[in-house]
């Protein structure tokens, strides 16, 4: 079997065969508030925490040739939380993502972000504008960040675009099918994620990917975000290597 490595390498040897692979792998990022009360520091030290989990994650993602990674960042339920703790997780984005270009850049590394953007702070906005434009060409890793997203939001917001096309008699409502309707969602070009991954030990989505993930793969980690390091996310693509995807058919068949 051979050995995976962590390091700056183009690639790793990973004894799943690329076949096997994912094409996209989205992620449930939870547990780093509960890290850092085992630390004893605060919630916002996880977070910091977490992003560089979020690197390690991604590096190992481009490393392993998968198409697309999707990251959960920060939920439309996440505004509930401590205007402190949410100003910290927004200026995070700020601080951080600039710094993220040259890397993304050397690494063909493709930039989107989807959520309501319209309720994000007008710094966070430019941010991620400024990544998407700069990294638009790149075509390796498609590299989501789901920022102020809520599934049901995006899908009401579909739902709305399509009729507001069809009230205008721009679309005959007997056009809309699946496609159409993927289409109209945020992650519009994006093949749906084969794995589902959440850290943090809970068997949930919360308001995560909901039409997209209907016949992903779930893995959930016992460990906390900032513990999920290279050997886990190989851990999990390995796990769903094994596993026999079905699509509602007979086994076997
Ligand atoms: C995930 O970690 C990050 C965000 C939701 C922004 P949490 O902050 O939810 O950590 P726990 O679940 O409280 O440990
Ligand atoms: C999900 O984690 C959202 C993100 C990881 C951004 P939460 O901590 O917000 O989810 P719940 O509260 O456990 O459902
Ligand atoms: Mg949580």
């Amino acid at each position: 079997m051979s050995q995976p490595i962590d390091s700056e390498e183009a690639t790793i040897d990973f004894d799943v065969p690329a076949k096997d692979r994912p094409r996209h792998i989205a992620i449930i990022m939870d547990g780093n508030g509960r890290w850092a009360e085992r630390r004893g520091v605060t919630r916002i030290e996880g977070h910091r925490a977490g992003t560089q989990a979020a690197r390690a994650a991604i590096r190992t993602c481009g490393q392993l040739g998968i198409e697309a990674l999707t990251l959960y960042s920060f939920s439309t339920e996440n505004w509930s939380r401590s205007a402190e703790e949410v100003a910290a997780l927004m200026a995070l984005v700020v601080e951080l993502l600039p710094g993220e270009h040259d890397e993304m850049m050397e690494k063909g590394v493709r930039f989107r972000a989807i959520g309501d953007r319209t309720g994000l702070p007008n710094e966070v906005e430019s941010a991620l504008h400024h990544a998407e434009r700069i990294t638009q060409d790149n075509d390796r890793l498609h590299l989501t960040i789901a920022m102020n997203y809520g599934s049901r939001q995006e899908i009401v917001q579909a739902a709305r675009a399509l009729a507001t096309q069809a009230a205008a008699g721009d679309l005959d409502p007997s056009n809309i099918d699946e496609t159409l309707f993927a289409e109209a969602l945020w992650t519009d070009g994006l093949p749906d994620p084969d794995l589902l991954i959440r850290t943090g030990g809970d068997y949930r989505v919360s308001n995560f990917l909901l039409w997209q993930i209907s016949y992903a793969e779930i893995h959930v980690d016992t460990r906390f975000w900032p513990d999920f390091d290279q050997t886990a996310m190989l851990e999990a693509i390995r796990e769903y290597a094994r596993r026999h995807r079905r699509f509602g058919a007979r086994p076997g068949k």
